[in-house]
């Protein structure tokens, strides 16, 4: 990807660049180092940069699997400290972890819990608070919320993280993750949703309307009673397995697709992860159990020993930033959520959120006031 194109993304980031523009003056950040552990594309390199006009010293590394080194090369050229390059090896991303909390940052900006995880095993006392991006980080530091003594805002938990990017971008950018990488059609397809959640829901939504036969597969039974009045076959598993030509797991939960599930599967069948974390689809002991052929960037055909031939995207990655030209979800749904972050971690640094806010949704008053931005700024109309 070009400089110039990561220009055009950044520079379609309408809130992100009203915000900078009213950083450059108010310098919230003047003086912090804000630590960041979030995909590195060019969508977050907006963050970044925004951050950085705010003041900040940056500090950041990407997640695994998912950083772009046009990205990277565009951020160290702007001063923003990178660590390490683009890497799938979990022991690698560790350790540039550790390098993001050597530079003791104020404040985190974290996106599946791992650098908050990382500074409850060797707290300092500097630490501000911070923001966590995801449904998966938030399980996570839940559970540690007693340790953590700092503010801890949670992006995903805010009504517009979960209806514009989970729902809407999130949905549309794994169909056209299947669409890139694939090349196959949707019409008439049987595809298998496992997870109705706030991302599963636009997940459905988007093959149903390219004329597949969606079956969703949820553990909740409320979410499951919800997706069948909304129109999706709720039946049986090993069933819906069986007959389908597409599964995608985005539960957030591990070991939802494993090796053992091989003899239900049709030849043909391809499995996706949209879930943050690679432990929902059984990957490598899939693509074990049988011959192994590249089938173009970011797809593997398991030719299995009775000749089914299964294919699997991205290892079993985050499906929507894998394979050839990743795009991710949308330039206006990252904005909104990114708008979030910024407002978020402003109000931490000016002591506006108080101690007691550990691991909560973003405050009402912040989700009001992006909202009006969008729509006053984007769509043009008055906010009401
Ligand atoms: N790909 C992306 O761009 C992207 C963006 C946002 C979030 N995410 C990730 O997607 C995942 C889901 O996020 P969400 O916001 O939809 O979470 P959510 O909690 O709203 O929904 C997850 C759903 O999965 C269900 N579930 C759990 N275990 C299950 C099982 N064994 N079988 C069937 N259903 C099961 C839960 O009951 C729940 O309804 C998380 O890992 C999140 O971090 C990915």
């Amino acid at each position: 990807m070009s400089a110039e194109r990561i220009e055009w993304v950044i520079s379609s980031c309408r809130l992100l660049a009203q915000i900078g523009d009213e950083f450059d003056d108010s310098q919230p950040f003047a003086g912090l180092t804000i630590g960041t552990g979030i995909h590195l594309e060019p969508k977050t390199a907006a963050l970044l940069v925004t951050l950085q006009r705010g003041g900040a010293r940056v500090v950041a590394t990407g997640n695994l699997n998912s950083t772009q080194p046009a990205t990277v090369e565009y951020l160290r050229a702007r001063g923003i400290g990178v660590i390490g390059e683009p890497t799938s090896d979990p022991v690698v991303h560790e350790a540039d972890l550790e390098g993001v909390l050597a530079a003791r940052p104020q404040l985190l900006l974290d996106n599946g819990g791992d650098l908050f995880w990382h500074y409850l095993a060797a707290p300092y006392e500097v630490l501000l608070g911070g923001t966590e991006e995801t449904t998966s980080g938030r399980d996570r530091l839940t559970t540690r919320r007693g340790d953590l003594g700092v503010p801890v805002l949670v992006i995903n938990d805010s009504p517009i993280k979960q209806f514009a990017e989970n729902t809407h971008a999130v949905g549309q950018s794994v169909f056209e993750s299947y669409m890139r990488l694939t090349n196959r059609s949707t019409q008439g397809k049987r595809v298998v949703v496992f997870g109705y959640g706030s991302c599963g829901r636009g997940v459905a939504a988007n093959f149903r309307n390219a004329y597949a036969q969606v079956t969703v597969l949820e553990a909740d039974p409320v979410k499951r009673l919800e997706a069948c009045l909304d129109g999706f076959d709720v039946s049986d598993r090993d069933d819906a397995l069986a007959a389908a030509d597409v599964i995608v797991t985005v539960t957030g939960a591990p070991g939802i697709l494993l090796a053992a599930d091989l003899p239900l599967l049709r030849t043909g069948a391809i499995l996706m992860n949209a879930g943050h974390f690679p432990h929902e689809i059984e990957a490598d002991a899939i693509l074990a159990a049988g011959r192994v052929d590249a089938a173009g960037p970011g797809l593997e055909t398991v030719t299995l020993p009775d000749g089914r031939r299964i294919h699997v995207a991205g290892r079993g990655h985050m499906v929507n930033l894998s394979g050839p030209s990743p795009l991710g979800n949308s330039i206006e749904s990252m904005d909104l959520g990114f708008a979030l972050q910024s407002r978020c971690l402003e109000a931490i640094a000016r002591g506006q959120v108080g101690g007691e806010s550990v691991v909560v949704p973003v405050p009402k008053a912040i989700d009001d006031a992006v909202a009006s931005a969008y729509l006053r700024q984007v769509v043009g109309v008055a906010a009401g």
